[in-house]
């Protein structure tokens, strides 16, 4: 059983400014070495040709390592061959490890376990690739992926790779809408879902929404439906098809097609600071090098002996990079959880650690937070020795969440790293190593060796020790995203323009005196609700949509448990009329919301506002909203075009809606 600190030693713990050093026997078997500094220090590209032809298999090796000739277009690994899905299940099984597992699949409902050695994955993503060649996909066409966290999501991930057809991972959560929209930018041809998952103990569905998706004028000619709760569908004849017949149908033997070094591998659809959502485009050789080089020195996988869990979706790039590609190319064994944290009671991820032995564990402060309210009493019935390395990822960990995590789950002795990266840049970027770093709680550390980035002041200059700044990435990486589908002005505009030649992460940080890095987090209109990132405009734009709403401003405010939450402030059209008013709109809003984006993007406050603060150039003053929606004293008004709205508004929000 876990040993767990009273409320006393936590506090003296947060109290303290302590570091945490590796122990000395962590370091004595630790991937990540400090050698790997030194040698990244010395040569960035032969360090990262080396990581390419170790860690990966080519079919046909590459000439030149980067090609930044058309900066801010990267070509890594020049003229090389391979493929993503040899690598992470061919070659495996080829070297004699066909009969480890590759996932321990949990489901929702208790008792609905399976497992699937390295060799039963392959020979379901052959069968797969198949099933998709013969509905005419073919190499660079798009499929996209709408599934529950079931073993079929990374099958079906991986079958596209194994032909070279790149998909688009959608999120299970999104609206039919977004779904659509999605579909419609990427021209995919398939998509690939399910007939629905089990969410907190229920079925919930999925297929209807992919109905919805694709009627009326679509680029997709068929939809393949994974049976996971047997729950009725709609069946269209002609376009529907049984994923289990089709795949128990299908030629057992497939060759994986060698793909060039940059042949897109996916599209991530991710919010932007415009309404619209970007496709991030990743390619191959790059991508598959940098997420199998962190996987393995950040988060220590040793592939014979660890049982390594990510909780993460496979419909977020974590999912992507730290349940697809990354473990499966290290040959890795990990748990892939359907359900969420709670059910069927608040210990179950405890659990699933003691009964899979899990020894390395990734996951989100939003989570962490969520657990820590839930009290240390429900961790401590469960056995966590077996944990060895825990991660976090998504958004700024604070202090007290990280102290937590690590005294409560981590018997007070497993290293953290807090690791920053983002869609667009594939793979982590910061992080500490766990063998090598002396661990400072809620700082992300230093960049991992190979990766370059600083923090910087308006013009651009570094701000040195002890300044906060902008985040950028000063030298292309293997992994960074090659543009966003079909928009190459926009991938310039957004990442490249604002400093010269250098990335911009749309990051707020700043270096403490030893020049660790703290990511403060997002300095555009870009929230990030419990480690999902949802766009302001995109959510003011459903919010206009509805026939009620005149105009909306949307904020992330400040939340204990979510670290930001969406607040919503509308004007009403004028003929919405007085019964408009009051909860039932505010619901009807909220449900609006969750329509056109989905129930994640719903705001947690929707205040209706006669006015709304904007400067004389008609640019809504959000920082002021902010300081509304978090009870704080209302900063400088000088530059509204009409200084007296802002009375109004908190005049507004004493009476309750
Ligand atoms: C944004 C990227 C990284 C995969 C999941 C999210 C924030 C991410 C950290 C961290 C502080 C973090 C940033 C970043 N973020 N990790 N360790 N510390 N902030 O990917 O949806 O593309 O979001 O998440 O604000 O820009 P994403």
């Amino acid at each position: 059983m876990a040993d767990v600190p009273s409320e006393e030693t936590l506090d003296a713990l947060l109290k303290e400014d302590r570091s945490f050093p590796p122990d000395p026997a962590f370091t004595e078997q630790a991937v990540g070495t400090k050698e790997l500094f030194e040698q990244a220090d010395a040569d960035r590209e032969a360090f990262w040709a080396q990581q390419a032809r170790e860690r990966i298999s080519w079919s046909k090796d590459f000439g030149q390592v980067l090609d930044w000739s058309e900066a801010p277009f990267a070509k890594w690994f020049v003229g090389g061959e391979l493929n993503a899905a040899y690598n992470c299940l061919d070659r495996h099984v080829e070297a004699g490890n066909g009969d480890r597992v590759a996932l321990h699949f949990v489901g929702e409902p208790e008792g609905d376990s399976r497992d699937y050695t390295y060799a039963e994955l392959l020979a379901e993503v052959k069968k797969a690739a198949n099933v998709l060649t013969g509905l005419g996909v073919g190499k660079g066409d798009r499929v996209a992926i709408y599934l529950p966290m079931i073993p079929e999501s990374v099958m079906a991930m991986l079958a596209c790779a194994r032909i070279g057809a790149p998909h688009s991972v959608v999120f299970g959560g999104f609206s039919a809408d977004a779904l659509r929209s999605r579909i419609a930018d990427a021209e995919a041809k398939v998509v690939i879902t399910a007939d629905g998952g089990y969410r907190r103990g229920k079925p919930s569905a999925l297929k209807p929404a992919v109905d919805d998706a694709v009627s009326g004028e679509t680029t997709v000619t068929n939809v393949l439906v994974v049976q996971r709760t047997k729950q009725d569908v709609d069946w269209h004849e002609g376009r529907d098809i049984w994923w289990h017949e089709a795949v128990a149908a299908a030629d057992p033997e497939n060759e994986a097609v060698p793909v060039d070094s940059e042949h897109p591998l996916f599209l991530l659809y991710t919010s932007g600071t415009t309404g619209k959502p970007k496709g991030i485009l990743h390619t191959t050789g790059g991508y598959l090098t940098q997420v199998t080089y962190t996987n393995a020195v950040v988060h220590d996988v040793h592939p014979e002996t660890d049982v390594y869990w990510c909780s993460a979706d496979v419909g977020w790039v974590t999912g992507h990079s730290y349940i697809v590609y990354g473990p499966l190319s290290n040959g890795a064994t990990q748990v892939l959880y359907e359900g969420t944290p709670d059910t069927p009671h608040k210990g179950r991820w405890w659990e699933i650690i003691q009964d899979k032995k899990v020894t390395i564990f990734y996951t989100a402060p939003t989570a962490i937070r969520t657990c820590m309210k839930w009290g240390k009493d429900i961790p401590a019935k469960f056995d966590l020795s077996s944990l060895r390395v825990l991660g976090s990822v998504g958004e700024p960990i604070n202090p007290e969440a990280w102290i937590w995590y690590r005294e409560v789950i981590g018997a007070g002795t497993t290293p953290i790293v807090d690791t920053w990266w983002q869609t667009e840049t594939g793979a982590i970027m910061i992080s500490a190593l766990p063998g090598v770093t002396a661990l400072k709680p809620g700082s992300a550390q230093a960049a991992i060796p190979g990766i370059s980035v600083d923090v910087v002041d308006e013009q651009g200059n570094s701000v040195g020790n002890g300044h906060g700044g902008y985040l950028i990435v000063d030298k292309p990486w293997p992994s960074m995203l090659r543009g966003i589908w079909g928009d190459p002005e926009r991938f310039k505009e957004t990442y490249w323009s604002r400093f010269d030649g250098v990335y911009f992460a749309g990051d707020g940080a700043k270096r403490d005196d030893e020049g660790n890095i703290w990511v403060l987090g997002r300095v555009d209109d870009v929230m990030n609700v419990s480690g999902h990132r949802l766009s302001t405009t995109e959510i003011e734009s459903a919010l206009v949509s509805h026939p009620k709403v005149a105009e909306a401003a949307v904020v992330g405010a400040m939340d204990a448990t979510t670290g930001q939450a969406v607040c919503a402030f509308v004007i009403l059209r004028g003929d919405a009329g007085e019964s408009a008013e009051g909860e039932d709109l505010v619901t009807e809003l909220r449900n609006h919301v969750a329509k056109e984006i989905g129930p994640i993007a719903k705001p947690r406050q929707i205040m209706v506002v006669a006015e709304l603060p904007k400067t004389r150039s008609g640019k809504i003053m959000r920082r002021l909203l902010r300081d509304v929606a978090e009870n704080r004293e209302v900063g400088d008004v000088t530059t509204l075009a009409d200084s007296s709205v802002m009375d109004l508004i908190k005049q507004g929000m004493d009476k309750p809606t």
